[in-house]
């Protein structure tokens, strides 16, 4: 065990794993006994949101309330860039300066929802929370502001405020640029869809950016929350926790309403399911859409709640005893227990492990199910009835992206991961993995700002240590936005503990 002689600040438990895992240890060796304290960025505001690594330079940007900062490695702040206050009022749309707004205006913060890095432009893609959640375009060299598009209807991707809750992909194959996107839309499925396909144009005032990769008259790229849904059950809504692409698919992890279990009597107790959502990437219909509840049991509880995720590829040790090749791609998942209280998670979590193999699996036998004819497309949350499957004698292999019948489909059982870790105590928050000489190691972060460090193998965990306890207690309990970030890195490696 380190001493405790953490940073003056909190430990964020989301970002610093990601940034402790990423960042390049350029400190000079550790002298014997007497470890540095970890090198921290503290920003004058509060309220980290995102980060993002670029993957050749090390720079780290990093997306907070009112600002956008770029780091190097070393957590040295480079550059800043102001985003807010935004003179604003939630319920006007479009926003004022394009349209009069009968509402009283006032200083709105801007806080950081999306923070992507586009290599294919050499720019940062950082979207807020104000005017109904408009993206700037800042060049990553010095965050300079290469563009804001603010003139039409699919600019405004939604005034959500929670940080968190939406998440996004770029995809680029030559020239094309594309942009998944899911967010939760707070009951306005009128301007937002939930989830969606855009362009991403070379060029910032391109009057194409951010319009659906697809549109005619009959579908688009993108999926709305029906309106029936939303009038029986008022707060419904899909909350993206993370989402990656894996081989020609984009997959997200959301939480959401569980319409089965909770009543539409609004004084009723309200239940959560996790989902796992794929789409293919080169599907501009969507008719590729399938979900799956994903959760994790161990000893009989379930966990349900999903807070965070990591694709990451097993070390050696791992890949063999999960008899799987070091290049599949593994999903590190923190869920919280039961399916309740998706604001107030309960404390009790479970780190949990999915080969993608499996995952695409479960799918395509879904799938194939589906094209025998077999039970129903069981979507309740997007179909509101229950449509058949039908029979076709297509085949089904793991490149199938769907035809115009059979689809969207919901997948009726669970996806269970591999428990590594349960977590009484501390509430596990975030996660994030890597490879340290064949072996996998998992970092997960608590929300009272502790570091969980976890080696992971044979399906079972060796051991794990707490690496770092903080100050603040009290304040920090449930304080999810972090108000530093820390370099761990250094110590993780140097002092051996592996
Ligand atoms: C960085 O990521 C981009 C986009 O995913 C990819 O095209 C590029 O090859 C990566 N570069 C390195 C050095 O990994
Ligand atoms: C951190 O990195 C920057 C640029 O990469 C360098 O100029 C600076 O000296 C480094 N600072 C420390 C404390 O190592």
């Amino acid at each position: 065990m380190w001493p405790q002689q953490g940073p003056q600040c909190f430990i964020s438990p989301r970002t610093v794993v990601l940034l402790g895992l990423l960042t390049v240890c350029i400190s000079p060796h550790l002298s014997e006994g007497s470890p540095e304290p970890f090198r921290s960025f503290l920003p004058s505001d509060w309220g980290l949101t995102h980060l993002a690594i670029h993957n050749k330079t090390g720079d780290v940007y990093v997306g907070a309330v009112n600002w956008i900062y770029k780091l190097s490695s070393n957590l040295t702040k480079l550059r800043s860039h102001m985003t807010g206050p935004v003179v604003d009022n939630e319920k006007c749309y479009p926003p004022p300066g394009v349209q009069l707004c009968p509402h009283d205006l006032a200083p709105n913060s801007n806080v950081n929802k999306l923070l992507l890095i586009d290599y294919a432009q050499n720019r940062l893609i950082a979207c807020g929370s104000t005017s109904q959640g408009i993206c700037q375009f800042l060049r990553l060299d010095d965050l300079f502001k290469l563009g804001e598009p603010h003139h039409r209807k699919e600019h405004y991707l939604s005034s959500v405020g929670e940080s968190g809750t939406m998440s996004g992909v770029i995809i680029s194959e030559g020239h094309i640029s594309k942009l998944f996107i899911g967010t939760p839309i707070d009951g306005k499925s009128e301007y937002f869809p939930t989830l969606s396909s855009r362009k991403l144009m070379a060029n910032e005032e391109d009057a194409d950016m951010f319009s659906f990769v697809h549109q005619d008259e009959f579908v688009s790229s993108q999926l709305k929350i029906p309106s029936d849904t939303l009038s029986k059950f008022p707060t419904f809504d899909i909350y993206y926790i993370y989402s990656f692409s894996s081989e020609q698919f984009v997959y997200y992890l959301t939480l959401q309403l569980d319409t089965q279990l909770t009543s539409p009597d609004a004084s009723g107790e309200q239940f959560f399911t996790s989902k796992i959502v794929r789409l293919c990437i080169d599907d501009p219909r969507f008719y590729s859409y399938v979900e799956f509840p994903i959760g994790c049991t161990k000893d009989g509880v379930e966990y349900r709640l999903i807070q965070d995720a990591y694709l990451a590829k097993p070390g050696r040790h791992l890949a063999n005893s999960l008899g799987v090749s070091e290049q599949e791609d593994i999903l590190f998942t923190v869920f919280s227990q039961g399916q309740k209280n998706r604001a107030k998670p309960p404390k009790e979590s479970a780190l949990c492990l999915f080969t993608l193999t499996r995952i695409k699996e479960k799918i395509k036998e879904r799938i194939q199910s589906c094209y025998r004819g077999e039970g129903r497309l069981s979507l309740p949350w997007l179909l509101n009835k229950e449509l058949p499957c039908i029979n076709s004698p297509l085949q089904i292999d793991d490149n199938f992206c769907g035809q115009d019948f059979n689809q969207p489909l919901g997948g009726t059982s669970t996806i269970e991961g591999i428990p590594l870790f349960i977590d009484k105590d501390d509430g596990m928050t975030s996660v994030a993995a890597y490879d340290y000489r064949g072996n996998t190691v998992v970092f997960a972060g608590t929300r009272n700002g502790r570091m969980k460090k976890v080696r992971v193998a044979e399906f079972h965990i060796l051991w794990s240590l707490i690496l770092c306890v903080h100050y603040w207690y009290l304040l920090g309990f449930y304080f999810r936005e972090p108000l530093c970030l820390v370099d761990l890195h250094c110590r993780t490696q140097e002092n051996g503990i592996l």
